[in-house]
């Protein structure tokens, strides 16, 4: 393939904060590997957008996702407790990201081998919406604290529609929705219910079934090859896709992709990891495969695959792997032994 042909397609790429700037650094080297098909505009946004702009989430970052349609993501800081709201969660409203997509698939050897899962997540709604507010008793006004969520039968149905249609089109058999609807009985009732009435259009194509979210989690430790896909609510579809990665080496081998009708952001799903960011140590593959599925997105679809194959020669052909998979290379020299399997 000569990659000099490929018209470049401008993408907005956001370094992000903590690991963010060297994982997307890697990320970039190995894209410029495969024939530098972006065009960046580079954009701050999280604890590098305040310092740079004041603002979690500036206003051209925004704008340059706006014309590009297509963005690239570093993970970005949101303080715990006190301070701004979520950049990540702005962001996907912002955009209506409604959509948002979790494959977890071995590429080594672990406690686990073989996993194959794709976890679809309700990305604007659940207990997301974080309507949230303290009431006072007595002297303390922080004495009890609530919060709500909501679920629509348009958004519930919407999602359910994009989980089976993303079944179809990459050949998935089954998708468990995962639910509390035993609890929480209208919030992730309504989501239930929305799922069977889209199941029927697609019945005798793709299976559905459900499963409570606890129960979910048990299975998945102990019998993760069941499942196929899962579709979850905003919270659940959070938890449980960190529990996936673990399945496939932990958050370093982890990609999402939010996709909605104005614009689509790839990450990784991991966070910002500040207790090893700086250190050149991170695992660059979660987001070198949010990366894939953003080639792919492009239809850049061989390119995709090279770097998917790249990477995978990479950890089990030249046994080049970061520390949290027990390697020695760093950020970068696993970056750089992707580029030489990419040129060979
Ligand atoms: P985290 O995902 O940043 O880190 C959890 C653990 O996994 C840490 O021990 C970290 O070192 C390790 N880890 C994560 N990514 C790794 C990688 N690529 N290579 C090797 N080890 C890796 O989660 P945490 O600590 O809960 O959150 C830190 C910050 O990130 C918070 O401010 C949080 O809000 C933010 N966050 C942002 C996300 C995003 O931008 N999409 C997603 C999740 C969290
Ligand atoms: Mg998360």
């Amino acid at each position: 393939m000569n990659s000099s042909c490929i018209e470049k397609i401008p993408a907005t790429l956001i370094p992000g904060d903590g690991i963010g700037p060297e994982v997307v650094e890697a990320t970039v080297r190995v894209l410029d590997a495969l024939g530098s098909p972006f065009e960046w505009d580079i954009q701050p946004a999280g604890m590098a957008g305040v310092k740079a702009l004041g603002d979690p989430l500036p206003a051209v970052t925004i704008e340059s996702i706006r014309q590009r349609k297509l963005a690239l993501k570093g993970p970005l800081t949101t303080p715990v407790g006190e301070g701004f709201r979520s950049s990540n969660v702005r962001l996907r409203e912002a955009f209506e990201l409604f959509g948002n997509v979790r494959p977890a698939k071995s590429l080594v050897p672990g406690r686990y081998e073989d996993i194959d899962l794709v976890l679809i997540r309700e990305n604007l709604a659940g207990f997301y919406v974080a309507n949230e507010y303290y009431i006072q008793v007595g002297n303390d006004p922080r004495a009890v604290a609530v919060s709500s969520g909501m679920n629509t039968r348009e958004g519930s149905e919407r999602i359910a529609r994009f989980a089976f249609e993303y079944a179809i089109k990459n050949g998935r058999k089954k998708i468990t929705v995962v639910h509390k609807a035993n609890i929480l009985k209208a919030l992730t009732g309504l989501f239930l219910e929305a799922a069977r009435d889209v199941a029927k259009e697609y019945e005798g194509r793709v299976e559905m079934d459900d499963m409570i979210v606890d129960a979910c989690a048990m299975q998945l430790v102990l019998n993760p090859w069941r499942f196929d896909m899962l579709l979850c609510t905003n919270l659940f579809g959070d938890i449980l896709s960190d529990q996936l990665a673990g399945l496939v080496g932990g958050l370093g081998m982890a990609p999402g992709s939010n996709f909605g009708n104005d614009a689509a952001i790839f990450e990784a799903v991991h966070g910002s990891a500040p207790d090893i960011a700086g250190k050149g140590v991170a695992n660059p593959i979660s987001l070198m495969l949010a990366a894939a599925m953003m080639l792919a997105h492009v239809n850049l679809v061989e390119e995709a695959e090279r770097l998917r194959v790249a990477i995978d020669q990479t950890l089990n052909i030249d046994g080049v792997q970061t520390r949290d998979l027990k390697g020695q290379a760093s950020t970068l020299e696993f970056a750089d032994a992707v580029c030489a399997r990419l040129r060979t």
